[in-house]
């Protein structure tokens, strides 16, 4: 399946980036189908699905916008305003520094709703008392990646975008994990696990952020919707026996925290799932102003 991000466009080259900021990337308020955020010196507006019919909490915050990006129906969106980072910029977040940047698609490299995840993942790899080998799965930008490294554990982080894998590892060396135990690869998630199998290979651990659609890799066209319970086998044939926790989040409409707990948990061998907690949950993310912002869904299984 490939529904890679696409290479940046139009787009001012990547010099260095800025000096990092003190302001803690974080959603300001949300409403009428946008989100306002502030990611270090920016404050952006960005269009917001979930925000739709909702009513800002702080209308003259949004007064105050460096930029915003507009998606447009005769193709990709572009960034307006007065006050636009003309290069990539870095940010400090739970104790990793993060390049951000425009993207000609509305993203700038970090999505909020993971950092709640970053924690929870670090304390699994510190409780297991043991340096876990994990799995990140369009794994993006590295913060899940970086976020499990910096507690020692050591990680594949498997993108199909060679522009994503390149900049997670600027993420890791900006953030001292240059020389952490990881490995890159540019790869087709389905492609990378059947190979994995047949190899034998396994893991402790999975985490899974797919994204709703794209195409497989001979350009057919994938949805999570028809993939997912493949995807969860999968990932519960590479950690079997081993597994620690098996992590999927998911934003795609029609698969809510219940939808994705109980594809996760036909994924799992009885007598395995019997061995550890199933939780799921909402993904949203709070508002400075107040109110939050729905973000999608969580399933995990944990060994008890
Ligand atoms: C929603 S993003 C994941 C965000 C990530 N969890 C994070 O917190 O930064 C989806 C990612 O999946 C990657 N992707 C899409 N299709 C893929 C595929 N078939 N194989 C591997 N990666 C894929 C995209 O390049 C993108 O980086």
């Amino acid at each position: 399946m490939m529904c890679a991000m696409p290479e940046p466009t139009g787009l001012p080259s990547p010099g260095p980036p800025a000096r990092a900021s003190a302001a803690i990337p974080r959603l300001i308020d949300r409403g009428d189908g946008r989100r306002l955020e502030r990611f270090g010196p920016y404050l952006l507006v960005r269009p917001a699905p979930a925000a739709d019919g909702l009513e800002p909490a702080d209308r003259a915050a949004w007064v105050a916008a460096d930029g915003r990006y507009e998606r447009s129906s005769r193709g990709p969106g572009a960034w307006h305003g007065p006050r636009l980072p003309t290069g990539p910029w870095t940010v400090q977040l739970e104790g990793l520094t993060l390049e951000l940047r425009l993207t000609g698609t509305g993203q700038v490299g970090l999505f909020l709703e993971q950092v709640p995840l970053w924690r929870w993942i670090r304390r699994q790899v510190r409780a297991a008392g043991r340096p876990l080998e994990i799995l990140n799965l369009f794994a993006h930008t590295g913060g899940s990646t970086l976020a499990a490294a910096a507690a020692g554990a050591s990680v594949v982080h498997v993108d199909a975008a060679r522009s994503a894998v390149a900049w997670a590892r600027r993420n890791a060396a900006l953030s001292g994990l240059a020389e952490a135990p990881i490995r890159w690869l540019v790869e087709d998630v389905e492609v990378f696990a059947r190979r994995e199998l047949r190899r034998g290979r396994r893991y402790d651990a999975v985490i899974l952020d797919p994204p709703s659609y794209g195409h497989g890799p001979r350009g057919e066209p994938w949805r999570l919707e028809d993939r997912l319970a493949d995807l969860l086998r999968s990932c519960a044939a590479l950690t079997s026996r081993r597994r620690v926790f098996l992590l999927v989040t998911t934003h795609t409409p029609g698969i809510g925290p219940d939808r994705l707990g109980r594809e996760l948990a036909a994924a799992l061998p009885p007598d395995e799932l019997r061995l550890g907690r199933l939780e799921t949950g909402p993904l949203e993310i709070r508002a400075a102003a107040g109110g939050r912002l729905p973000a999608g869904a969580f399933a995990r299984w944990t060994h008890s």
